[in-house]
């Protein structure tokens, strides 16, 4: 006999072990989504194992061309090509018709949400605003497109994924697909470097043709994030969401405050320290944040 335990809904005893988790599930009256019938093409009969998966049996061929496909994380499993040996947790992922949508659509990895360690770049041009204030509308999104253009090409050949602008700022992310802490921690510190030189190249454009120069400050930080496709599905975005986030972009934040084109934390500076000639030094608060938090002004590379 086994005791599964559908989270949030009910607990099951059950002698007959010989059934899929989802004939137990519909047995038993609950609503377990399985549009395809049962036969391995829908994933609608998701379930994320919460405790208890030395009890389930591994997944067989068919269950695992199906989560390959849509890219489903191991503590996911179909309901429909699952057997239970003993006491599970699991909670059903596709409650309605939105969300077996949702699951039908999704057919890459990052649909699924996975949390990892990234390093988050943050950068912004200070006094953008004024800028736009002295300038036609054509000419505002001509600079911003040269200037992300520029800082782009910087992110993407230091294996970087460019996030998100807003306005005229900037998230990067580096370690997507790399496990490495320091790779990616240098990969990023390495761009911020690239993109103060890149800054000169935007600049002697825009002095020639403007007589304006830009400045920027960038901000980053080393911490977990949850990674996934989020939003409508005519414009879902992969992303990083999580509070490491809000302190990579708090840290920007203080780049302007103390003057300085670099800031990065303390998790950043662990793994860099050795390769980077560092500033400033300064332990502050972050708008939003409790606690002090040192930040550490980094001023080039070391060469080798
Ligand atoms: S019911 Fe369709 S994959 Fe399980």
């Amino acid at each position: 006999m086994a005791t599964i335990r559908f989270e949030n809904e009910t607990v099951i005893e059950e002698n007959n072990l010989d059934q899929s988790l989802l004939d137990i599930a519909l047995k038993h009256g609950i609503p377990h989504m399985h549009v395809c019938g049962g036969h391995a093409r829908c994933s609608t009969c998701r379930v994320i194992v919460c405790q208890g998966a030395d009890n389930l049996l591994p997944k067989n061929a068919a269950e695992k061309r199906l989560s390959d496909s849509k890219g489903l994380e191991n503590n996911i499993r179909l309901a429909c090509q699952t057997r239970v040996q003993g006491a599970v947790t699991v909670r059903r992922l596709v409650l309605d018709d939105q969300d077996a949508d949702l699951a039908m659509q999704c057919k890459q990895q990052e649909g699924t949400g996975r949390e990892q360690a990234v390093a988050i770049l943050f950068s912004d041009i200070r006094g953008f605003t004024r800028f736009s204030e002295r300038h036609l509308s054509y000419d505002i999104i001509h600079i911003l497109n040269r200037y992300f253009q520029e800082m782009g090409e910087v992110v993407l050949a230091n294996h970087g994924y460019i996030d998100k602008y807003m306005g005229d700022g900037l998230m990067a992310l580096f370690g997507v697909d790399e496990p490495d802490a320091s790779i990616n921690c240098m990969h990023a510190v390495t761009a911020a470097m690239q993109m103060t030189e890149a800054l000169e190249r935007v600049n002697s454009y825009l002095k020639k043709n403007f007589n304006e120069c830009f400045e920027i400050g960038i901000g980053i930080h080393y911490g977990q994030v949850v990674l996934g496709n989020i939003g409508h599905r005519e414009k879902a975005q992969f992303t990083a969401i999580g509070d490491a986030v809000n302190v990579a972009s708090r840290i920007e934040g203080e780049t302007k405050r103390i003057d300085s084109p670099i800031l990065v934390s303390q998790c950043m500076h662990a793994h860099i320290q050795q390769q980077v000639q560092l500033g400033k030094t300064l332990k502050t608060g972050l708008k939003g944040k409790s606690g002090d938090y040192l930040l550490y002004e980094v001023l080039g590379l070391n060469i080798t």
